[in-house]
C-alpha cells in the first residue's frame, strides 16, 4: 500500500467566502477559513491531501477546474448560485473525472430556481442539506472510492 496522499480540491463559488455572516439561518456561524481548517484535518486522517479555495470569479472556477482536470485531481465542488445557470462551468466540470457536488442546504426545499443544477448531470454524487457536515461526507466518499 502507498503512504501517498490522494490530492483533493475542495471548491466553493462565489458568495461562500461570506460563511459565517452571510443567512446564517441558512448557511450556519462557521466561517470559510474555519471550515477550510477542518477539511484539511478531516483530509488528513483519511490520507486526502485537501486543499481549500474560494472564489467570486466563474474564469478563475473554470481555470481551477482545468487544473483539477489536466492534474487528474479529485474535486469536491459548491458551484453557489453559478449551479443554477453557468453552462461555462458545466462544460469544466465535464471535463474533470471525479467532482462530488455539495450543497450546503437543501436546494429542493428552497426558492424554485435553486431546484434546478447545470452542474448535476456530470457529477458522480450531489449532497444538499448536510449543512457543512456535507463536505466531510464528500471526502469520506471519496477517500473510500480512490
Ligand atoms: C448553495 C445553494 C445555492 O442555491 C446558493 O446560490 C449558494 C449556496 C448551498 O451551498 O446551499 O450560494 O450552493
Amino acid at each position: 500500500m502507498s503512504d501517498e496522499l490522494t490530492g483533493v480540491l475542495v471548491l466553493n463559488g462565489v458568495n461562500l467566502g461570506r460563511l459565517g455572516r452571510r443567512q446564517p439561518e441558512v448557511y450556519g456561524s462557521t466561517t470559510h477559513a474555519q471550515l477550510a481548517e477542518r477539511l484539511v484535518v478531516v483530509g488528513e486522517s483519511l490520507g486526502l491531501d485537501v486543499e481549500v479555495r474560494q472564489t467570486d470569479f466563474e474564469g478563475e472556477m473554470v481555470q481551477w477546474l482545468h487544473e483539477a482536470a489536466d492534474a487528474g485531481v479529485l474535486v469536491v465542488l459548491n458551484p453557489a448560485a453559478w449551479t443554477h445557470y453557468s453552462i461555462a462551468l458545466a462544460d469544466a466540470v465535464v471535463q474533470v473525472p471525479r467532482v462530488v457536488e455539495v450543497h450546503i442546504s437543501n436546494v429542493h426545499a428552497r426558492e424554485e430556481f435553486r431546484r434546478h443544477s447545470v452542474v448535476s448531470p456530470h457529477a458522480e454524487a450531489v449532497l444538499a442539506g448536510f449543512g457543512l457536515a456535507g463536505y466531510e461526507l464528500a471526502l469520506r466518499h471519496l477517500a473510500a472510492t480512490s
